[in-house]
């Protein structure tokens, strides 16, 4: 029923007006009690064997919503009640941004694909934290405060811009994440190589530990599938040495490959990030690399090209103890999270894992056994 909803309306429209159309009536949803209810306890993860514990937190269920989708933490009750178990917000920057000029974000249709250029469009940390501070959650969700740079502030002076958000954020945050991976904020991917990661992260945990003393806040680094695979080993060692607590793998691909010659060339050519299908492959490829390199020392998040429970499953035995997703909840909609969990669910009973935490990485003992 979406799939023809979705082709009768939303794609006629422009797909940044779609998304605020679709964001407008999730929130409209949650402020009905008896249609979130409803819906609540429909959609939202409810298999015992699904539970599990991840960044110090209980989770209902391993799946989650990526950054970017709630960049100012306004709809996490909205995304709660379709049934993420967790939902990041941000990417939130030190000063408000308005992003880059519009056209920005474009559907691949026939690719199961979007490109996006939004460039951070955010109300800046200290609105998005005020938000925070006064949500009264009605539905207990762990929510993860993605962070990244102001654009106008300089690559130099990266880490003050960085800290400032840390410092207005890390208090509401479940989970912190220090984004160096899109494309769209010139220069921010540098931010990667170690020997800028090392002084930002470190910088990043003091001023967390410093402005929240009462719990130590997760901090984890989301890494695009860009990187070499070298670069991919020097991030996971660094994670290690830092005691950082998880990596999320991966972002959006500056990179075309893996596209059909469906969509139109027009539209493939325009500049951002690519995710949806095609960056699947990578992603995957990233998180097993990680897993190989780090084991169940850190946390890994999966993320990119997830469009089925098969695929979230694959990122679980290739060492993911999360999963998230964004592009194909466009194309599929509402039911979607619901039935990535009751696919997860029936998985796990059909597999020799007893529970969720066995099957995390469980490909690569097969491998070495
Ligand atoms: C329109 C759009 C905006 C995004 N904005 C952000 C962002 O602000 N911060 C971030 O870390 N990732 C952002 N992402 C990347 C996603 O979080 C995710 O890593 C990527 O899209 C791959 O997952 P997917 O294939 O399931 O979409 C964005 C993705 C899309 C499609």
């Amino acid at each position: 029923m979406y799939r023809l909803f979705f082709h009768l309306i939303f794609k006629r429209m422009d797909p940044e007006q779609a998304h605020h159309l679709a964001f407008r009536w999730i929130q409209l949803a949650v402020r009905v009690p008896v249609l979130r209810t409803f819906l609540a306890a429909a959609l939202a993860p409810r298999y015992r064997e699904l539970r599990t514990e991840a960044l110090g937190r209980r989770m209902h269920g391993p799946f989650g919503l990526a950054a970017g989708f709630d960049k100012n933490a306004v709809a996490i009750d909205g995304m709660t009640m379709l049934g993420f178990d967790h939902v990041e917000i941000g990417t939130v920057t030190a000063q408000p941004q308005p992003g880059n000029p519009k056209k920005r974000l474009f559907r691949l249709v026939a690719d199961r694909a979007l490109i996006n250029r939004m460039g951070f469009n955010n109300d800046g940390s200290a609105s998005v934290a005020a938000r925070l501070a006064a949500r009264r959650a009605v539905f207990p969700a762990t929510v993860g405060v993605n962070i990244g740079k102001t654009k106008v502030v300089p690559e130099a002076e990266a880490t003050a811009d960085y800290v400032t958000s840390t410092e207005r954020l890390a208090r509401h945050a479940d989970y912190l994440v220090v984004n160096v991976s899109s494309p769209n904020t010139p220069g921010l991917r540098n931010l990667q190589a170690v020997d800028h990661l090392r002084p930002l992260l470190t910088a990043v945990r003091e001023a967390a530990d410093r402005t929240v003393t009462d719990r130590r806040v997760p901090l984890l680094v989301k890494i695009a599938p860009d990187l070499a695979d070298a670069d991919v080993d020097a991030v996971a060692d660094l994670a290690v040495e830092l005691g950082l607590d998880g990596i999320i793998a991966t972002n959006t691909t500056i990179a075309r490959e893996g596209l059909g010659l469906a969509s139109d060339p027009a539209l493939t050519a325009e500049t951002g990030g690519l995710s949806g299908a095609p960056v699947k492959e990578r992603s995957l490829e990233v998180l097993r690399r990680l897993y190989a390199r780090v084991g169940d020392r850190i946390t890994l998040i999966g993320v990119g090209g997830i469009e089925n429970a098969e695929d979230a499953w694959q990122r679980i035995l290739a060492g993911a103890t999360l999963v998230q997703g964004y592009s194909a909840f466009i194309y599929q909609g509402p039911f979607w999270c619901r039935a990535i969990h009751k696919g997860l669910a029936a998985r796990l009973r059909n597999s020799p894992y007893a529970t969720l935490a066995d099957a995390v990485g469980a490909e690569h003992q097969k491998v070495t056994a």
